[in-house]
């Protein structure tokens, strides 16, 4: 496994994104399962591990921490306040609730080292800015908790590169995480720059387009009804038919490449820039062995051309997120 700079750490230059463990897409793996693919990502050399509060409403984490824990040292844990799940209307019915106020932060870190098992979380991410509280007081409580040795560093996650500088004046960042892969390009107007400038890792979510780019998700109608895919305009039945169509000649660079369809994905995130740090999800070890093995795929300059030109803002039909969703991040639109 090759590795890249993470703030303070050098983590495995591919990353697992935990979510779909506990999380987001249909139907519920088995904690068994959740901690087999665990153990397989550290097997594999994977380093990095993101979580967040928010993920299964602190099931995720919980699974990190059990599973984890035996590894800690070994490894960089990352997890995300300033989203969560609350009981607001008194039924018992979690709902998600941005909330980045400093007292809600505190109390959600301390929620977080429990979970997890750990004396301190490496990397701990604002998970939304919550646009009623200025970007600086969140950050300055996430700087407050690296003083007092909760965290040992602060993330954010969907910003602009504006918050991202006011947030750095207030506190170094030492990774910015936001989805980024060819179907999702807003990173490259500003934010993808001013990271590195900042000398501000990347972290690129969803590097396999929630499974668009795996080329096996061909029929929408089959997900799960839970399943978050099916609120993203992308998703939706008419366009992603019209994103299918974009599909055979990227397969057909894999097989020229001679990677899969998903090392592709990753791969090209690899080649884009030495600050970006891609963390796929996956439920399967055989999936999660070839997102892995994505290090080893090289390609050249024409190949990269190439992609660019395929899969881009102008070519994929319908955006990322609804426009509940559009109005809860602070990034740079297309
Ligand atoms: N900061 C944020 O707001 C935010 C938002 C979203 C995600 N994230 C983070 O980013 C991580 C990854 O994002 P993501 O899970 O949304 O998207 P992703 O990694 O782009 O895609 C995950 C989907 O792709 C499938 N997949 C992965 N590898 C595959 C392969 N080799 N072949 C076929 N299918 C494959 C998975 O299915 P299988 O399970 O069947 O493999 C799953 O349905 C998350 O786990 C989370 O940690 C952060």
């Amino acid at each position: 496994m090759q590795h890249r700079a993470l703030g303070p750490f050098q983590v495995s230059a591919i990353g697992l994104g935990c979510m779909s463990l506990s999380h987001a897409y249909g139907a519920q793996v088995s904690a068994e399962q959740g901690e087999r693919v665990l153990l397989s990502a550290l097997d594999a050399g994977v380093t990095l591990f993101d979580t967040a509060t928010l993920y299964g409403f602190g099931a995720n984490e919980a699974l990190l921490g059990k599973v984890l824990k035996p590894h800690r040292q070994k490894i960089t844990l990352a997890s995300k306040c300033g989203m969560r799940g609350v009981d607001v209307n008194g039924d018992g019915k979690l709902v998600r609730v941005i909330d980045g106020r400093p007292a809600t932060l505190r109390k959600t870190c301390e929620d977080s080292l429990r979970r997890l098992q750990t004396d301190v979380i490496d990397l701990y991410y604002l998970h939304r800015w919550d646009k009623t509280v200025p970007i600086e007081e969140s950050v300055g409580a996430l700087g407050e908790m690296v003083r007092r040795g909760y965290i040992r560093s602060v993330g954010l996650s969907e910003v602009s590169a504006d918050t991202l500088r006011r947030a750095h004046a207030e506190h170094p960042i030492a990774a910015l995480q936001t989805e980024y892969s060819l179907w999702t390009r807003n990173p490259e107007l500003a934010v993808l720059g001013v990271c590195k400038e900042l000398g501000v890792a990347f972290v690129a979510f969803s590097p396999v387009a929630r499974g668009f780019l795996c080329g096996k998700l061909q029929e929408v109608n089959t997900l799960d009804a839970n399943d978050i895919r099916r609120s993203m305009p992308r998703f939706s039945p008419d366009n992603y038919a019209a994103n299918l169509k974009l599909l055979p000649a990227y397969l057909q660079v894999a097989k020229d490449v001679g990677c899969t369809p998903a090392q592709l994905a990753i791969a090209w995130l690899l080649h884009r820039d030495e600050h970006i740090i891609p963390i796929p999800g996956t439920t399967s070890l055989s999936h999660l062995t070839e997102d892995v093995e994505a290090v080893n795929v090289a390609l050249d300059a024409a190949t990269m051309d190439n992609l660019d030109a395929l899969i881009n803002q102008n070519t994929v039909v319908g955006s990322r997120y609804s426009a509940q969703g559009n109005s809860e991040v602070d990034t740079e639109n297309f």
